[in-house]
């Protein structure tokens, strides 16, 4: 806990969304349960094995909340706090189904799936336009951090590290993978990431905008959580004129399984009415001309050999901004 009680001066209750006053009440330290309590209006969290929910109470683990009646009711009770009683938000609900079980899956997991050749390949590419290990000391929040892929690949062990997650399961495997560092890992929501305003250097989102059911509100609340001179660093599916061809080869021979959002596919037009209103600059390039198919099942050193070569010969001949990947730097002016 002593990585949560660090950051509590920066939280803010997302029912409120206001900044809490916000302190650890231990329950049973070996199951890693404790409440974090906002005393400015008698709410509480639960942190289950040693995972914060910081969520509305629309988007709360009703499993969470079944384990705190069983084990804790009375505690609870003589603190002077009630249950929130649940309400539904069912898109969000949905996406965290669909990565509760895909983190999961036996016959292919995101694991899985992220250890493809052509996903390291492409994740060295985005390592490198990132740039974030030239930085001397950043603070650095990864939205919809998943299984740790995000924070494992592209930030650098000094930064300070908080990941946010609407899927518990996905942040089991981030918590195992990311021991060794000192990220804190919070089931929370990118609609609202419950942060004071100015407060990191970067935020992430690695495949997460395409997945939101409201992308703009994402944008608007990262920006207010960024440091003037902070970024937001994204990979994405581009708006490609390719992308029709991509999808008919992934519906035959499919090696992800996704979960649309509202908007699936972006571009720097589209990022920019996600931040209409904010004073911004962006830089984005795109990547991968060719199906993922097309690379190496094992070989990663042959993937990027590949990308690099297929993603040269397409942006020489015309196509800069139709590859069906795009990375990007919105940074805050
Ligand atoms: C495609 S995965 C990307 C994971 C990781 N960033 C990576 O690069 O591998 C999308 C992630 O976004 C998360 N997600 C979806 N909706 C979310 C929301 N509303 N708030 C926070 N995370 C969300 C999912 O649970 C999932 O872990």
């Amino acid at each position: 806990m002593e990585r949560l009680k660090q950051y509590l001066p920066i939280l803010k209750n997302p029912n409120t969304q206001q900044k809490g006053n916000f302190s650890i009440e231990v329950l049973n330290p070996e199951k890693g349960d404790y409440l974090l309590i906002d005393s400015t209006n008698k709410d509480w969290f639960p942190i289950h094995e040693d995972i914060p929910e910081l969520l509305t109470t629309q988007l709360l683990y009703p499993q969470t909340l079944e384990h705190f009646k069983q084990y804790y009711a009375n505690h609870i009770e003589d603190l002077g706090l009630e249950f929130p009683v649940l309400a539904t938000n069912q898109q969000q609900l949905e996406q965290r189904a669909h990565f509760d079980n895909f983190s999961e899956d036996d016959k292919f997991s995101y694991d899985d799936f992220e250890n493809l050749p052509f996903w390291i390949a492409v994740d060295a590419f985005v390592h490198e336009y990132y740039n974030l290990s030239a930085q001397e000391e950043c603070f650095v929040l990864d939205i919809g951090c998943g299984n740790g892929r995000s924070i494992e690949r592209f930030i650098p062990e000094n930064a300070k590290i908080i990941g946010i997650d609407i899927s518990r399961k996905m942040l089991q495997k981030a918590k195992k993978r990311t021991q060794a560092s000192d990220a804190l890992l919070m089931v929370g929501d990118a609609t609202f990431p419950p942060f004071v305003e100015d407060c990191f250097d970067f935020c992430i989102t690695s495949g997460v905008l395409s997945n939101l059911p409201n992308p703009t509100q994402t944008c608007q609340s990262i920006h207010k959580i960024l440091k003037k001179g902070g970024a937001h660093l994204g990979l994405e599916n581009n708006k490609s004129i390719f992308r029709l061809p991509f999808d008919i080869l992934n519906s035959f021979i499919s090696i992800w399984k996704n979960k649309k959002g509202k908007e699936p596919e972006i571009s720097p037009k589209i990022l920019k009415r996600w931040y209409a209103g904010c004073n911004i600059d962006i830089d984005s390039k795109t990547l991968v001309f060719l199906p993922p198919q097309m690379f190496s099942k094992n070989d990663v050193d042959s993937a990027k050999k590949r990308l690099r070569k297929s993603d040269n010969f397409f942006k020489s001949i015309g196509f800069k901004k139709q590859g069906g990947l795009i990375t990007f730097k919105v940074s805050k002016q």
